[in-house]
């Protein structure tokens, strides 16, 4: 099914979550090998990008065909969130996204993040400010609201509307709730419903099914996926058992560092390459064992070796 955003077309309505720390260009290449019809890069704060933009080259790395791309920003001056679209408009990336669901505590105490949920004047300012500066849509991601108490995520949503927002996607927890916690499918409903801009549901969707369930409940445009699609980048796909073989989970993980190899080189961090590694043996017979050797790994090297006898072990 096609949608769009703005005057952007997207095709597979399944949507890689933005996560600091993993969702960098190897990992976005291999989930839209997989089928996310759109990705989103890490957070990156709006003023350190103006005052030091080469130390997030890493962050805004990007090729061709890693589109459609939107990169997200946090901040919570408007001035400032303005400037860094502006200088974003003139870097590659399809969407320029902001950020009003961080729930960690250094982005609340700058005012950034879903501290924004509980203040609406103020991320009214960003998000007019943005869509003024920005040359390319401007879309928010959102939680609830800021606890059971302050649902603000309705009235945030039609405020985006009016600002020029040209998409919304909404974690359906509030701030209090963490990562954990209900939810809310009701809230993505009745904001589809209210908004004539497209919706993105979010939060807990463990594998494709259930994506086209929230999508079949609330009506939602697309649906995000987050944790799930960490070492588990087939769940994007229709055609690929959300359980593969271990066979399967080790050519994936190899052909993940392949593109690790490919486009970050000897930049690669190895901690950032067993973080991702990891993940790739939840829930797999001798998970334990395999991850263990994993964490002990002090080269590069010594995963593809423990690859190959796992190659030998199960084909
Ligand atoms: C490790 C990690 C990093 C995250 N970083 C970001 C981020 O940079 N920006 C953002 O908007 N959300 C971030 N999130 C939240 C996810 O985008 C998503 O909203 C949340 O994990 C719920 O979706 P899930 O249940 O499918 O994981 C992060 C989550 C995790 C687990």
């Amino acid at each position: 099914m096609i949608w769009t955003i703005g005057p952007l077309t997207l095709k597979p309505p399944l949507v890689l979550a933005p996560m600091a720390g993993c969702t960098d260009l190897p990992f976005r290449l291999l989930c839209r090998e997989f089928g996310a019809g759109l990705c989103y890069s890490e957070m990156i704060n709006a003023e350190s990008l103006l005052h030091h933009p080469a130390d997030h080259a890493a962050l805004l790395a990007t090729i061709p065909a890693d589109q459609p791309l939107a990169i997200q920003l946090y901040g919570s001056d408007p001035v400032l969130m303005g400037e860094a679209s502006a200088l974003l408009s003139e870097l590659p990336g399809n969407i320029i996204d902001i950020n009003m669901g961080c729930p960690m505590q250094e982005v609340l105490k700058e005012g950034a993040g879903a501290a924004l949920m509980n203040n609406l004047p103020l991320a009214k300012k960003i998000m007019t400010q943005v869509c003024r500066e920005s040359r390319k849509p401007v879309t928010v991601k959102i939680r609830s609201g800021w606890n059971h108490e302050t649902i603000t995520a309705p009235r945030l949503a039609r405020m985006a509307e009016d600002a020029g927002v040209q998409a919304l996607a909404i974690h359906a927890r509030t701030r209090s709730d963490g990562f954990s916690g209900e939810i809310d499918w009701g809230l993505v409903a009745e904001i589809k419903k209210m908004v004539a801009i497209p919706v993105i549901g979010n939060g807990e969707l463990k594998n494709r099914e259930e994506a086209l369930a929230m999508q079949a409940r609330t009506g939602c445009d697309g649906m995000m996926l987050g944790r799930a699609a960490l070492g588990a980048p087939w769940i994007f796909s229709d055609r690929i058992n959300p359980q593969p073989s271990m066979a399967f989970r080790i050519r994936t993980l190899r052909r993940h560092l392949a593109l690790i190899e490919e486009q970050l080189g000897e930049k690669a961090e190895l901690a950032k390459i067993r973080n991702h590694a990891w993940k790739y043996f939840r829930g797999a017979t001798s998970a334990k064992s395999i991850r263990g050797r994993i964490e002990a790994a002090q080269r590069r090297e010594d995963i593809h070796t423990l690859l190959n006898e796992l190659e030998l072990r199960y084909g």
